[in-house]
């Protein structure tokens, strides 16, 4: 141990999990983290499960598992609450998504029968694709609001947790771009007086997590915490933050290769990229609007690795393509092709095709775990939760959230590295810089 350990405080009691959409990759992280529990399963894509650190010199050998470096809740420790427009219990959303296996979801029906979703906040507005009775009611938006705060204190108060967390697994709502209405709390708090339209239900959501000092995690590409109110909000109450949208098929594919391009700078003229899914996510994407909210998420990721500003003999005229196609008999059985045309020394063109058979919930769920536990550990760390905004949980997300001032960092291997380093200063161990001349000394 090098420098001074950042005070954490101990996981105590239980962590109570809340979520907004208990679709198919909130029941599919559900049901997996009762497997592990049980027993019956790997939690293979955590790294918070299965992850380790590198601590000190190569020679030293010390690579603990992260779960151990650092105080994160246990799995025993977690409880899950929900809210949800339709009104399946855990068990039947998890059936109707068809992602876990029936067997396994039978041996574990009478743990996610009792998951039953609060009456959601909704607005068919912001997700036209969708619409389903267990919805609230009330005159404001802030009405609204106090009555997600007040969900959330009879659920704490119900569970007996110590603590909570909230993450959005919610559908992705229609594009809105920041109006003045989000650019501060007090315009904010009007607007939910005055059912301002440009204040989306996941906006509502988050609000109410933030008044409570609970941290939010955003697993969709909308705009929610994303605004100057809501990151004042959670600066004010210091309140970790961290989105948008979980980093998992083609942008995950994305953030792989495309940092190794252009680590041999090999230049790239196109980029097409398609998607068949039939899951619910699908249906909603379907969507014009939604659409174009989750375009903007998947088109920015390239941009930033590639740079074309510093590399515009590489890079410049880059023709970028997303589309997603909603095709029912795939369900959540994604498939994302991906055309790269890319040219090499003396400009000779190649072409590179990548078919991801993937399955879209599988992928999200190890985040989700990934991302409640590293949030709540934020939360028991004053120094990281007055931060506000996570930007060391970029790793999680298409669209990383980052201070004002900064671009997002995209590339997997630098995020990872930043994760892990992060843990590193937590704990008072030296960062790793892969210098290592010192191994020649
Ligand atoms: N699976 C992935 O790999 C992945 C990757 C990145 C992002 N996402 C995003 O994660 C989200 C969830 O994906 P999914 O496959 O579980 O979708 P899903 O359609 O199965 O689940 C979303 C659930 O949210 C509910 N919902 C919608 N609006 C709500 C509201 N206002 N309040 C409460 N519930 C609401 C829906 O009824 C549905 O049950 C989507 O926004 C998706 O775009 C998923």
């Amino acid at each position: 141990m090098t420098r001074k350990v950042v005070k954490i405080e101990k996981p105590e009691g239980k962590l109570g999990i809340l979520i907004p959409g208990m679709g198919a990759v909130a029941t599919t992280f559900i049901a997996g983290v009762e497997a592990v529990r049980r027993g019956l399963a790997a939690p293979i894509g955590s790294l918070t499960q299965m992850g380790t650190v590198r601590l000190g010199k190569r020679t030293e050998k010390k690579t603990p598992l992260i779960k151990d470096f650092v105080p994160l809740a246990g799995l025993d420790d977690l409880v899950f609450a929900g809210w949800d427009v339709f009104r399946d219990s855990a068990y039947e959303a998890a059936m109707k998504a068809g992602v876990v296996d029936r067997t396994l979801l039978a041996s574990l029906k009478d743990f996610l029968e009792d998951i039953r979703p609060m009456p959601a906040v909704f607005e068919k507005k912001f997700v036209k694709n969708l619409s389903g009775p267990n919805v609230k009611k009330g005159k404001t938006k802030m009405d609204l609001a106090e009555q997600v705060m007040e969900d959330i204190r009879r659920f704490k108060r119900d569970a007996g947790v110590s603590r909570t967390v909230m993450i959005w697994c919610g559908s992705t709502e229609a594009f809105l771009e920041i109006a003045d209405v989000h650019r501060s709390l007090a315009a904010f708090e009007k607007g939910l007086r005055s059912n301002h339209p440009a204040i989306a239900p996941s906006m509502i959501y988050a609000y109410a997590a933030l008044k409570l000092g609970i941290p939010f995690a955003n697993g969709a590409p909308n705009l929610t915490v994303d605004v100057p109110a809501l990151l004042d909000l959670a600066l004010k109450n210091e309140v970790p933050v961290c989105g948008k949208d979980f980093k998992t098929g083609q942008t995950l594919m994305k953030t792989i290769i495309a940092p190794g391009l252009k680590a041999r700078l090999l230049g790239v003229r196109g980029w097409f990229s398609t998607n068949i899914l039939g899951n619910r996510d699908g249906e909603v994407l379907d969507d014009p609007a939604s659409f174009r909210t989750k375009e903007e998420s998947k088109l920015s990721a390239l941009e930033y690795i590639f740079q074309p500003e510093l590399y515009p003999q590489l890079y410049q005229d880059l023709y970028h393509k997303v589309r997603i196609n909603y095709y029912p008999p795939r369900g959540d059985n994604k498939e994302g092709w991906d055309n790269l045309d890319i040219f090499g020394w003396l400009g000779y063109p190649m072409q590179i095709k990548i078919d991801f058979l993937c399955r879209d919930s599988i992928l999200a769920a190890p985040l989700v775990l990934d991302l409640v536990l590293f949030t709540d550990l934020a939360q028991r760390c004053p120094e990281m939760a007055r931060k506000g905004i996570q930007e060391w949980l970029s790793f999680y997300f298409k669209s990383p959230m980052c201070a004002p001032s900064l671009y997002p960092e995209h590339d997997l291997f630098i995020q990872l590295m930043k994760l892990k380093n992060t843990l590193r200063y937590l704990r008072g161990e030296e960062m790793i810089t892969h210098l290592g001349l010192e191994y020649y000394d």
